[in-house]
């Protein structure tokens, strides 16, 4: 089949692009010629935080807003580097009086409040692990999470802290909560401003996050503080921001597009940035896009979906005139989100392709390269990419196989958290292998096949199978459960559930609901199923493992392959 290819000419280009020509830079990058973008402490050393806020504050960006930020309320703030500088600095040393030292998980469970990126700063700054928690967590997911981090301190709010106390008991580690209500801002007040930045080597861990695989608890992938050059460049080229760009990217810092394109590669960049506490509403954002003149936007594909499923007269209602660059990720973009924006803004979203492990973005489409509606692009300068087989060896182009990439670039992670055997596991034949399956075209462009494990996305977040399962069966009328993400047109994937029931249990709609409405307050109020079906047995394999192929395929109506393996069913 012939692609459609969206030139350069027709995205209207009307400003010169940070990477002017991808095959010049690609052929020659390295990134030791790209360290001097850095600024670095004694002796060679770095921080992560220092990097994305303290060093404006020599320049001329000091007073320049870092960070605008409005509430769901409508109450708005705003914070200049030196404010950020500020306040995280005093913030580091209250950390410090609680006893802080280098290499502790520090926990942030907050909603996308002003003391979340401040927390975030001042707990990089001193050189412990900043860890961060989707406020829709619910007490299973929290002791998860805190209990296998063996986190010292966590900073929350009351409201949320309530789902922690549940589980508090389990938590001996835990040595403190920090409440945005009690003590962060009366600790704030009384707290010094001056602070010895902790001087870190490159390969030390900055900031770590939970995510899924098919199988097990999610797993803690921690990366390195010289992870920001890796966003620093990728913020430059791919979300190509610019000094007098006003950027908003409407990701969660408790997901890794939060951490890197909302505080480290963005700010490294010195822009001002939005942050928008709310959930997803079509009017709110494009009032937010037009009332502060939002000239670079990161997003995501439900999100796009859901704007050209509201009403088509509401977009012409705000002035968007100042958006120049539009970028998405986290799931599929298909081509119809990038027509629709052709047509409501004038220029396409160019989709872009990463994950919690790769700490940045690694394959893209660029303003200055044409677009072809439905691939991820090309790979970003310091990347190799390949599609390798199963024994982790090369295959050309247009071959379907696993999307896999050279190890080395400063984003990757550096291990996942107390479990050596699950990181090499990533590893095949020199690959990091991604656990996508994709193909290459001619021209090197990637295009997004399927993953090829159980991890589900749905709304563009990641949820692994287990976790739901896991939850189910806490449920009193639950046996066993088997979860698999079920394809949906605005979502990409919904959770779907097959539960086998107790005897005896009356099997009903109001159960379904029951048992949904279970898991997303014991679990996630993301990750719980839209869908459950009530069935006598799961397929399982010989040895008990859950196959929850056959059930995709039972779902979807394909024929269900090799079965070999298959106990009785
Ligand atoms: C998984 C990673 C994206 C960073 C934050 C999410 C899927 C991501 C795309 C894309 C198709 C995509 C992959 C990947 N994914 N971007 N442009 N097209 N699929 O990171 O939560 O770790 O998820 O999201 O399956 O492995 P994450």
């Amino acid at each position: 089949m012939k692609t459609k290819i969206l030139s350069v000419a027709s995205k209207r280009l009307v400003f010169k692009p940070n990477l002017a020509d991808y095959e010049k830079e690609y052929k020659r990058f390295s990134y030791t010629e790209h360290e001097f973008e850095l600024s670095y402490l004694n002796d060679h050393k770095i921080n992560a935080a220092y990097n994305a806020v303290d060093r404006h504050i020599i320049s001329w960006r000091k007073n320049k807003i870092a960070l605008f930020w409005e509430g769901e309320d409508g109450t708005a703030k705003k914070y200049s580097f030196l404010d950020l500088c500020i306040l995280s600095n005093k913030f580091a040393n209250v950390l410090k009086k609680y006893k802080v030292k280098r290499g502790d998980r520090v926990f942030i469970f907050l909603p996308r409040v002003p003391e979340l990126y401040i927390s975030f700063l001042a707990i990089l700054k001193i050189g412990a692990i900043a860890g961060t928690l989707f406020s829709a967590f619910q007490s299973q997911a929290l002791e998860d999470r805190l209990g296998n981090s063996d986190a010292k301190i966590l900073i929350t709010n009351s409201e949320l802290k309530k789902r922690v106390d549940v589980v508090r008991k389990n938590l001996p580690k835990l040595e403190k909560i920090i409440t945005v209500e009690e003590e962060f801002w009366k600790e704030i007040e009384k707290a010094s401003s001056a602070l010895h930045i902790a001087a870190m080597s490159k390969s030390d861990p900055a900031f770590m996050l939970y995510t899924s695989g098919t199988t097990g608890k999610p797993k803690g992938v921690v990366h390195q503080h010289y992870a920001i050059l890796h966003e620093h460049l990728t913020a430059k080229w791919v979300l190509d921001i610019k000094d007098e760009d006003t950027y908003w990217c409407t990701a969660d810092p408790g997901w890794v597009t939060g951490i890197a394109y909302e505080i480290l590669g963005s700010w490294s960049n010195g822009v001002s940035t939005l942050v928008y506490e709310g959930r997803f509403d079509p009017e709110k954002w494009y009032d937010l896009l037009s009332r502060y003149r939002i000239t670079v936007w990161y997003t995501a594909p439900t999100a796009i979906r859901m704007l050209a499923a509201a009403s088509a007269k509401l977009v012409k209602k705000y002035d968007l005139s100042f958006l120049r660059h539009m970028a998405s990720v986290g799931e599929p973009l298909n081509p119809e989100p990038i027509y629709w924006g052709l047509k409501a803004f004038g220029k396409p979203f160019h989709d872009n392709y990463w994950q919690t492990e790769t700490g940045g973005i690694v394959i893209a489409n660029y303003p200055s390269l044409p677009i072809k509606p439905g691939s991820m692009g090309k790979p970003v300068p310091g990347i190799t990419a390949a599609i390798v087989d199963d024994k982790g060896h090369e295959l050309g182009p247009q071959k379907e196989g696993n999307l896999a990439l050279k190890p080395g670039w400063p984003g990757m992670m550096i291990k996942i958290w107390r479990r050596a055997e699950k990181y090499n596991s990533y590893f095949k034949n020199g690959w990091y292998i991604t656990g996508d399956k994709a193909y290459r075209d001619e021209d090197g462009y990637y295009w997004f096949i399927g993953r090829s494990d159980d991890v589900i996305k749905t709304s563009g977040e990641r949820v692994g199978p287990f976790e739901v399962e896991s939850a189910l069966i806490g449920h009193p009328s639950v046996i066993e459960a088997g979860v698999i993400g079920k394809p949906d047109q605005m979502r990409g994937e919904i959770i779907k559930a097959f539960v086998v029931l107790k005897k005896d249990v009356q099997a009903n709609d109001k159960l379904k609901e029951e048992i949904s409405l279970f898991v997303k307050k014991n679990l996630a109020g993301h990750a719980y199923p839209r869908e459950i079906e009530f069935i006598d047995k799961l397929p399982k394999t010989r040895s008990g493992k859950i196959m929850r192929r056959i059930l995709k395929a039972k779902e979807l109506g394909l024929p269900i392959g090799d079965t070999s393996t298959l106990e009785e069913y």
